[in-house]
């Protein structure tokens, strides 16, 4: 039975943002995530602590997270693939932090330079020292439904991380299909793997929409009663080590999905139409959202 309350996961500033090419400044970002807290998000994800060489569209990570506006009943998480990202992380006052390993071997190699088994032995402290001061951890399971370099990803390899991920004592897992190419059935099975390890709250989708599957995977995942995702505004979005992936699902499309559903999101879709708007102007893009595209041209 589907859900009648589903909680999105704004993604924009942080996925949204690490790919771009003409970098955003913190200035527009910390605009960004105001825009959202007006459209009524209460999960956002701001950015990563990442090593700038890697990524330097995140360098400005604390520069951004001092200064956003915090709102009561918003939680802010950032990406933390170490301890070093941890400690400049923790400085900052996340609500939660996100440790990201994959269910392949050759993209753990390419995105954070390691192997799987390496990854969580290298989460382990992390999770620890994120609990020590009180930080919830998400661990995300990247190239779940497939890998730009290894090709098909099984079943049988997405548990093997998950089940990785909770002896560290990891919070929640975020199943993710990087390269947007999971259909409906896959990410049924991707996820009821997660959902033999974790409860319902602690597992949710993360769908890129490269082949334009993303929605009718969330509707898959609603009939598992899976009720949290993430999401991106405008559907911007993709990761700087899987070349040809395009952004997430659009957090308008979801939402007007759902709505359309009568499941309560929270959340104002105008509003969230104006924050896609302006972000879109900054990147110098058109939305990527089709419910954006109709509501504007109303
Ligand atoms: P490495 O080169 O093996 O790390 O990278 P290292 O420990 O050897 O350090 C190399 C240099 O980076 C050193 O600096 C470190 O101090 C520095 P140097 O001495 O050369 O001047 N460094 C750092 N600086 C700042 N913050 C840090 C940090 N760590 C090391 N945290 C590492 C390993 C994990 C750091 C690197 O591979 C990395 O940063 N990878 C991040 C890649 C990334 O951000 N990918 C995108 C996010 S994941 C994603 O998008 C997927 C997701 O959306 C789900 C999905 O769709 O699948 C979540
Ligand atoms: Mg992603």
């Amino acid at each position: 039975m589907k859900p009648d309350r589903v909680t999105l996961v704004e993604v924009g500033p942080r996925d949204g943002l690490q790919n771009e090419a003409a970098p955003v400044g913190a200035a527009e970002k910390i605009e960004l995530v105001r825009r959202l807290q007006d459209a009524g998000c209460r999960e956002i994800e701001v950015t990563s602590f990442v090593s700038p060489k890697w990524v330097p569209q995140m360098a400005d990570a604390a520069q951004v997270m001092a200064g956003i506006e915090r709102r009561a009943g918003v939680r802010y998480s950032v990406l933390t693939p170490n301890l070093k990202g941890l400690e400049a992380a923790l400085a900052t006052r996340p609500d939660e932090v996100v440790v990201f390993g994959a269910a392949s071997e050759a993209f753990s190699r390419r995105n954070i330079n390691c192997s799987i088994a390496e990854s969580l032995e290298r989460f382990a402290p992390v999770v620890e020292a994120a609990h020590a001061a009180g930080v919830k951890v998400r661990g995300a399971v990247s190239c779940a439904l497939g890998c730009p370099y290894q090709g098909e990803v099984t079943p049988d390899e997405v548990e093997r991380v998950v089940v990785g991920l909770k002896a560290i004592g990891v919070d929640h897992v975020g199943i993710a299909d990087t390269i947007g190419v999971g259909t409906p059935l896959a990410a049924q099975r991707a996820l009821e793997r997660a959902l033999k390890h974790y409860p319902l709250a602690e597992v949710s989708g993360h769908f890129h929409d490269t082949y334009g599957q993303a929605l009718a995977n969330i509707l898959a995942c609603l009939d598992l009663g899976v009720h949290v995702f993430d999401t991106s505004i405008a559907g911007l979005g993709g990761c700087p080590y899987a070349k040809g992936a395009t952004g997430n699902v659009a957090t308008e499309d979801v939402v007007y999905l759902l709505h359309g559903l009568g499941i309560d999101t929270g959340l104002d879709l105008d509003r969230l139409v104006d924050a896609g708007a302006y972000i879109s102007g900054v990147v110098g893009r058109p939305t990527a959202s089709r419910a954006a595209r109709a509501l504007l041209a109303r």
